[in-house]
C-alpha cells in the first residue's frame, strides 16, 4: 500500500507565543508539498494557542500524555484533554522522555494503548542509546521496545500509529521485517516508519529516497524555515 510521507516537527521545550507566530508564518508561506502529512508538536501549554492560529491542513501533536483520562496525577495531561483542545496526535516514548524522565517500555506502551483507545493518533518513538548501539544491541533494544508497544495495540489500532526511529534505512528495513513477522504482513506494509535522527534541509532529500523511510521526526530544524524544505523533501 501507499504510505503517505509524514513529517513531524517536534518543537521540544522551545518556543514562545512570539516564536510560534514566526513558525506559523513560515509554514503558511510554505508552500508545503500536499502529498506530505505535516504534524507539529508544540509544548503542551501552547497546544491551544497553536491550534487557534495554525492552518487546518497542518496537524498537531502533544509531546507526551499520561495513561488514564483524569485524576490525581499532578503535572500530567490526558488524551481526553488533548482531544478537547482539537489536537489529534501525541508523541510517546521519545528518547528524551525515556532517558531524562526515566519512562519504561511498559509505561510507554500503556500510554500508547490508552491514547489509541481515546482516539488519538500516536507517534511512537523507539531507539537505542549510543552505548547500546556500540555494544551491538540495536536490534535487541529496538525489538524489545516495539514488542512492548505491539503487545498493547489491536489490529485496527495500527492504522493510527506512526513509528519514529533513528538512524536510518538499515534499521527501518529490519523493523519492517519484525513487524511483518510479529504483528502482520499487512501492518508491516502500511505502517509509516519515520526517521528521527537530526534531519536537516541538507540531508532530507537523500534520506527521503530510502524505500523504508516514510518521513521524519524533526527537532531543531522544525523551529526554522528549513522545515519547509524538509516537508518538501520528496518534491
Ligand atoms: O524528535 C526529534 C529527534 O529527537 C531529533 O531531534 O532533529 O533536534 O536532532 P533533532
Amino acid at each position: 500500500p501507499e504510505r503517505k510521507f509524514f513529517v513531524g516537527g517536534n518543537w521540544k521545550m522551545n518556543g514562545s507565543k512570539k516564536e510560534i507566530d514566526e513558525i506559523i508564518a513560515f509554514l503558511k508561506a510554505g508552500p508545503l508539498d500536499e502529498h506530505t502529512e505535516v504534524v507539529c508538536a508544540p509544548p503542551s501549554i501552547y497546544l491551544d494557542y497553536t491550534h487557534q492560529h495554525l492552518p487546518g491542513t497542518i496537524g498537531l501533536a502533544a509531546q507526551n500524555c499520561y495513561k488514564v483520562a483524569k485524576g490525581a496525577f499532578t503535572g500530567e495531561i490526558s488524551p481526553a484533554m488533548i482531544k478537547d483542545v482539537g489536537v489529534h496526535w501525541v508523541i510517546l516514548g521519545h528518547s528524551e522522555r525515556r532517558h531524562i524522565l526515566g519512562e519504561s517500555d511498559l509505561l510507554v506502551a500503556e500510554k500508547v494503548e490508552h491514547s489509541l483507545a481515546q482516539g488519538l493518533g500516536v507517534i511512537a518513538c523507539i531507539g537505542e542509546t549510543l552505548s547500546e548501539r556500540e555494544a551491538g544491541k540495536t536490534s535487541e533494544v529496538v525489538f524489545r521496545q516495539t514488542k512492548a508497544i505491539a503487545d498493547k495495540v489491536t489490529a485496527s489500532g495500527w492504522d493510527h500509529v506512526v513509528l519514529a526511529y533513528e538512524p536510518a534505512q538499515e534499521v527501518h528495513a529490519e523493523l519492517r521485517k519484525w513487524m511483518s513477522e510479529n504483528v502482520s504482513p499487512d501492518v508491516s506494509a502500511k505502517i509509516r516508519i519515520i526517521y528521527g535522527g537530526s534531519v536537516t534541509a541538507g540531508n532530507c532529500k537523500e534520506l527521503a529516497r530510502e524505500s523504508d523511510i516514510d518521513g521524519f521526526l524533526v527537532g531543531g530544524a522544525s523551529l526554522k524555515p528549513d522545515f519547509v524544505q524538509i516537508v518538501n523533501a520528496r518534491k
